[in-house]
């Protein structure tokens, strides 16, 4: 029997651990602080993302990403984005382990399976039939990062649109999405600063089309007040594409009809979200009681198997109360967005896996997930 070690018994706490043991990803942490410690794989059911950016409550692991709670046993008892807690959410064992010399291990022959392979990483062949947005249009490059490679503009197949520079290696399956709000001389338009993450853009991707992520990982800017349960909503599918219409209750505080006493500060937002292959995204905000409306425009770049580039416009009409905002609301929200961007780059820095995973069977897909869902079947077909 061979024991592998992987923590020094006294470094384990409350605080889950990333650890390794002949390379398979795991984690380690104690439920109470006097308990044994317990070890799972590194990887959340759902969406895969590190159980080691977990946190510990009342001796239950709490996921990052969407708050599922899993005990001790590791059986799954939570799954806030909908009442009910689907079959095979629940942790498979961890392997056996024992303690000695004053360090834990792990016995080899129970680790976990390793993870899936059947990934759309940032160097995918497929992608060079794809528009991608490689620059803003005031950077004046010459040359650029893409899929892996260097690609000089002047030698590329490009095009310019809302503000930026576009590339398609190959010949594309599909063009550019069209955003009337973009040409609509009422709004009035913000980029954020470019950002970079090591996740891949099809995990980037997924992470905007996610809402069930908004209480937990955005706690700290707007999460806090948003509703756990995600209703039941509709997706539509386009030529590699695909768009939903979600109705949401939402506070807004800000609203100058809340601070006159005219409305509530609860009050119902209409989400649309647009997705063109391979990383076009949209969501337009209205929110139905202040008619205000706020576009988003979000591209990503895989330039390289671990770097994607990221690109947020945002257009506004209305915001505070008033047709044409000021230079300084428009700051504000933008930098508040930049804010609410962090706080997913923060958990995508944590993500050990290379590439959005294709397969339905490697995660564990709920309600509250179609529009994921459709985005992953949209890749596949693309790819294909
Ligand atoms: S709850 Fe863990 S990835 Fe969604
Ligand atoms: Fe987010």
């Amino acid at each position: 029997m061979q024991w592998l070690p992987i923590a020094r018994d006294a470094e384990v706490s409350t605080r889950p651990l990333a650890v390794t043991a002949d390379g398979v990803p795991l984690m380690v942490y104690r439920p109470e602080p006097d308990a044994d410690p317990v070890v799972f794989a590194d990887r959340c059911p759902h969406r895969l993302v590190p159980l080691s950016a977990a946190v510990v409550e009342d001796g239950r692991l709490r996921c990052a990403y969407h708050g599922w709670e899993f005990d001790a046993s590791g059986a799954c008892v939570t799954v806030p984005s909908q009442g009910s807690i689907p079959p095979r959410a629940s942790l498979p064992p961890g392997p056996p382990i024992k303690i000695f010399d004053g360090t834990i291990h792990v016995l080899a022959a129970g680790l976990p399976a390793p993870d899936p392979t059947e990934l759309l990483t940032n160097e995918d062949p497929a992608l060079r039939h794809g528009w991608h947005p490689v620059g803003l249009a005031t950077e004046r490059l010459d040359e650029v990062q893409l899929l892996g490679e260097t690609f000089r503009l002047a030698e590329s197949r490009t095009q310019e649109r809302w503000g930026m520079i576009w590339l398609a290696p190959d010949e594309p399956k599909v063009g550019l999405f069209t955003d009337p709000d973009a040409d609509d001389r009422d709004y009035v338009g913000a980029w954020l600063p470019p950002a970079r993450t090591p996740a891949s853009a099809g995990l980037v991707a997924d992470n905007f089309l996610d809402v069930a992520h908004f209480p937990f990982v955005h706690a700290k800017t707007f999460g806090a007040a948003e509703e756990k349960t995600v209703p039941r909503y509709e997706v539509s599918t386009e030529p590699y594409g695909c768009r939903s219409v979600q109705e949401q209750w939402f506070d807004n505080p800000e609203d100058p009809g809340v601070l006159a006493g005219i409305r509530p500060v609860r009050q119902r937002r209409r989400a649309t979200y647009v997705y063109r292959a391979p990383f076009q995204l949209l969501l337009r905000l209205e929110e139905l009681d202040a008619g205000a409306v706020k576009t988003i425009l979000f591209f990503a770049q895989p330039e390289s198997a671990t770097s994607t580039r990221i690109y947020t416009k945002m257009l506004f009409h209305g915001i505070g109360g008033v047709p044409d905002p000021s230079a300084e609301v428009v700051a504000g929200e933008v930098a508040f967005e930049e804010a609410v961007l962090a706080e997913d780059l923060e958990l995508q820095q944590r993500l050990r896996i290379t590439g959005l995973p294709l397969r339905m069977r490697d995660e564990l897909h709920v309600r509250a997930d179609l529009l994921g869902v459709h985005l992953r079947r949209i890749l596949a077909d693309f790819r294909s």
